[in-house]
């Protein structure tokens, strides 16, 4: 099993890497650890991924409000935030080799939960109880340092070096602070009613102690989050509801249900209410793609205290002021890429070949479709095939052109890519009764159907 599970993740990052979605950073230079870009087709997946999200966090919603902060932001803001004082893992080196583990994750691999709320102490205790079964990846060895407190936070350069008091700026730990911050001047300027949302997509950067497999765990990545701003004590059903949106969202990328599964948090930090994560089956087990948080009115009176600007919402019916509590939900757009590469994989037979294919739902697909002249040789087969794909190309954006090797590895190409409709232009298409039809392969199942060019576009949206 555990081999299966080892077998997958390689072929995906292969697959990854060959059909160019998925990069390794700054790979002439031998990589940096944490850090992957997205190529062509990986882009235009994770776009339609965030249009998706986009789509079911403000543009389906009332009252739901886009931003984009900045990503610097001033120094207070992470101490407001805890993120100067709190923002860490427990870090031990091997002394062998100085391989540096996560403890925490070491531990939960032993089957021994430690939480983040757990002093060095309390950690140690527990490592001290299961050093024999932790061992170094890399030298095979078990003699660990003792467990410390590591900061996360990836400091920055930015600043006023010429004066004493210029503070260290921070990249951004967690994107959604950027709307906290703006939570003033979205009351002011859209006037919107509590209860009521703001979502953002932001860069976040973490130093983590050991980024791993692939883009689950990774130094720099994307969050989708959404606060949702109720009134005091009025969370419950707000927070059940969410729940469910954020679940169903996932079915409507077309991942499998029985791959998911919500998990509750046992110990809340001290202001949360409630937290859940919402898990995705990847190839090495179930992990978390979505944290759900009810958070109270922590952050507000965090950045109230901080800033001194009053931050309390005033009821424009009642004149009532209150810190509004906060329903979080915050994605990170690499798991999210990663869980639906992987529901999506499938190797397969057809016609007698095993094929690999990602069936990935149509509107999160790279392409739409993509064009190719049965034979490349045949100047009027290019020429009508050029045409169509012309026609699609500014009708769709997103649609392929193919004309390199034979057409059945033309399809196993597209396969790879998730390309739901491969279309060829053939010598029928240019004469007889089939003139001006193409044929539409189809990828889940190998059907071709014979199609006017003059209904492709109606064709494709529709199918
Ligand atoms: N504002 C809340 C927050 O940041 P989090 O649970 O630390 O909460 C939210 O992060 C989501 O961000 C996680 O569910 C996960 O999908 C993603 N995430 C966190 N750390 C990550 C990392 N090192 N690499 C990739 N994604 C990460």
């Amino acid at each position: 099993m555990a081999q299966e599970k080892t077998d997958k993740m390689e072929k995906i990052v292969s697959l990854c890497k060959r059909r160019g979605f998925v990069f390794q950073g700054s790979e002439i230079y031998g990589g940096l650890a944490g850090v992957y870009d997205f190529g062509p087709h990986g882009v235009e997946l994770l776009n339609n991924i965030k249009k998706s999200w986009w789509k079911e966090n403000v543009y389906d919603k009332e009252n739901y409000f886009g931003i984009d902060s900045g990503m610097f932001k001033n120094p207070k803001v992470w101490e407001a935030s805890g993120h100067t004082s709190g923002f860490s893992d427990p870090l031990a080196e091997c002394r062998e080799c100085n391989t540096r583990i996560r403890v925490d994750k070491e531990l939960e691999r032993v089957g021994v939960t430690a939480d983040e709320k757990m002093s060095d102490e309390e950690i140690n205790r527990l490592f001290n109880e299961h050093r024999d079964e932790i061992v170094c990846t890399k030298c095979g060895k078990k003699d660990f340092t003792e467990a410390r407190s590591f900061n996360l936070l990836v400091k920055s350069n930015l600043g006023d070096f010429t004066s004493e008091a210029s503070e260290p700026v921070y990249l951004p730990g967690e994107a959604c602070q950027g709307i906290y911050l703006n939570f003033k001047n979205i009351v002011d300027t859209m006037q919107p009613k509590v209860p009521f949302g703001v979502s953002q997509i932001g860069k976040a950067f973490r130093n983590e102690i050991s980024p791993r497999n692939f883009l689950f765990r990774t130094r720099e990545f994307e969050q989708a989050d959404t606060q949702y701003f109720v009134r005091p004590n009025e969370n419950k059903e707000a927070f059940e509801r969410i729940k469910k949106e954020r679940w169903d969202w996932y079915i409507s990328l077309g991942i499998d249900e029985k791959k998911l599964r919500f998990k509750q948090h046992e110990n809340l930090v001290f202001y949360a209410a409630d937290a859940w994560d919402i898990e995705y089956e990847f190839p090495t087990g179930f992990d978390e793609i979505e944290g759900i948080h009810d958070r109270t009115d922590y952050d507000l009176t965090q950045h109230m205290k901080f800033s001194g600007v009053d931050l309390r919402y005033t009821d424009p019916n009642s004149g009532e002021k209150y810190i509004p509590w906060i329903l979080e939900t915050s994605m990170g757009l690499g798991r999210a890429f990663f869980a639906v590469m992987t529901d999506a994989y499938y190797e397969e037979e057809m016609n007698g070949e095993t094929r690999v294919v990602l069936k990935l739902a149509k509107h999160l697909s790279p392409y739409r479709a993509a064009v190719s002249p049965l034979l490349k040789n045949k100047p009027e087969l290019a020429e009508k095939a050029r045409e169509v794909f012309l026609m699609l190309k500014k009708m769709f954006g997103n649609i392929a052109w193919d004309d390199n090797g034979n057409i059945g590895k033309r399809y196993r190409r597209q396969d790879e890519i998730g390309t739901p409709a491969c279309i060829v232009i053939d010598f029928e298409t240019l004469e007889g009764d089939t003139k001006d039809t193409v044929t539409v392969r189809d990828r889940d199942t190998g059907a071709q159907n014979r199609v006017p060019i003059a209904e492709l576009v109606t064709y494709l949206t529709q199918v």
